[in-house]
Order: structure tokens, then C-alpha cells, then sequence
């Protein structure tokens, strides 16, 4: 009975086994109850699903990697709630599948920017963002203003999204191909963009 850890430390196969159940037992720990926490799960007063066109342009913003240089969450810091609005809070993305918050800020947080510059600022930045912001750093994508959405698929990506809660109608998604249809892609994500953040007042 003296040495028994010996059996462990000695047995890759075995400590790996422990290690794992150790780590599920921690992430149970964390995570299971918010999984039933009203705060995180109610979506915050005045909040409302992404119509077809935001939708699209969220497709967009996400296949263009914005992603990768805009966090869309801002942090219960002074400094940030100073620069960007009011902090993020989790009712806000309840309705986000998968959430964009991200974790590279090589540009600013986004998570607020809904409202702040103009549809032809926003058109003007992405078209050639040195036209606007002479030290920018950011890529120009002018290819969204060329690019024209058919809609074929936006009403099934609706329905899929009513399936994990997003409270869609029936309307909504009969609509929805016409409302997208014909608009570029530059007027999706603008339209995705001028939607962020602006539920909680
Ligand atoms: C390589 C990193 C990079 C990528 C990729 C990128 N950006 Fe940016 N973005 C920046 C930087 C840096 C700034 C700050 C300078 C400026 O305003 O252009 C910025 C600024 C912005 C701003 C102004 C924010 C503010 O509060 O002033 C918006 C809006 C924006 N980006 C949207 C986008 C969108 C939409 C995409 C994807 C189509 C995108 N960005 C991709 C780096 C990036």
C-alpha cells in the first residue's frame, strides 16, 4: 500500500486518465451552473434578433476574419467603459451563435460601435480605411461593395437559429430572402456593424 502513487507517476496512460477526470470535475464545477444562471441566459430588455440583412453581414464580418483584430467585448474597466460604453454583459449575446467576443484587439472593441460613425463613414473606412484614418492599419476590402447576396440561404439560416432559441417568425423568415436579395455584401456588414451593442442603453 506504501507506494502507490509510484503507479501513477510511473503510467503515462493512467495519470492522463486522472488528469482528465480532474480537469471535467473543475470544468463541471465552473461552468454547469451558468449553464442555469438567469443572468446569462435572459436576453437584456429592448434586445432583438439580427434581421435577414445583419445576419448576412455577421456572416460576412465572420468570413472575413474581423474577428481577428476586433474584440466585441468590453471589459468592466474604467479604461474601457471610458473609451468603448458600458461594459459587456452576457444578456447582450445571448442570442450570438457562436459569439463573436474575441480576444486580439489590434483594432478596437467593436462591441458599441452600432450608431457611433455614419452608414457612409462605415462604407468610406472599409472601402479604404487611409481615406478616413490616415494611420490605420487596416485592410481594405473593397470586394464586399462588388459582391451581391442572393439571399438563397438566409431563411434556413434563420430557421436554424430559431431551433437554438433565437425567437424568429414566421414572417421573418418568409421575408427574408427578399429583404437580403439584390444588397451588396458592403450593405450587410454595415448594416451588421450599425446593430452592435445598441440594446443596452
Ligand atoms: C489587420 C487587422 C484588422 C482587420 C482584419 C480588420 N480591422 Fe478594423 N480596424 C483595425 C484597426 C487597426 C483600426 C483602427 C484604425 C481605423 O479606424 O482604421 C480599425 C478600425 C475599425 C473600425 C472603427 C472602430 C472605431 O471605433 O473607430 C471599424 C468599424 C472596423 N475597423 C471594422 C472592421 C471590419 C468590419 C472588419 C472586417 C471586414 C475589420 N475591421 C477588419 C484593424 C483591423
Amino acid at each position: 500500500m506504501k507506494n502507490v502513487h509510484e503507479l501513477v507517476e510511473k503510467n503515462a496512460g493512467l495519470l492522463a486518465v486522472f488528469i482528465l477526470i480532474s480537469i471535467s470535475f473543475g470544468a463541471l464545477v465552473e461552468i454547469t451552473p451558468l449553464m442555469f444562471q438567469q443572468q446569462t441566459m435572459k436576453p437584456v430588455d429592448g434586445l432583438k434578433p439580427y434581421t435577414a440583412l445583419q445576419l448576412e453581414g455577421r456572416d460576412i464580418y465572420i468570413r472575413e476574419g474581423c474577428v481577428g483584430c476586433h474584440s466585441q467585448m468590453i471589459r468592466p474597466f474604467r479604461s474601457e467603459t471610458e473609451r468603448y460604453g458600458h461594459y459587456s454583459v452576457a444578456g447582450e449575446s445571448v442570442w450570438e451563435h457562436p459569439f463573436l467576443w474575441g480576444s486580439k484587439r489590434t483594432g478596437p472593441d467593436l462591441a458599441r460601435v452600432g450608431g457611433r460613425y455614419s452608414d457612409d463613414w462605415h462604407y468610406a473606412h472599409m472601402m479604404d480605411p487611409r481615406a478616413v484614418v490616415p494611420e490605420s492599419n487596416m485592410p481594405a476590402f473593397p470586394w464586399l461593395d462588388e459582391n451581391v447576396l442572393d439571399g438563397k440561404y438566409t431563411a434556413k439560416k434563420m430557421e436554424i437559429f430559431r431551433g437554438f432559441g433565437v425567437p424568429y417568425t414566421d414572417e421573418d423568415i418568409a421575408g427574408a430572402q427578399e429583404a437580403v436579395a439584390g444588397k451588396t455584401e458592403m450593405e450587410a456588414l454595415i448594416a451588421y456593424l450599425q446593430s452592435l451593442g445598441t440594446a443596452l442603453k
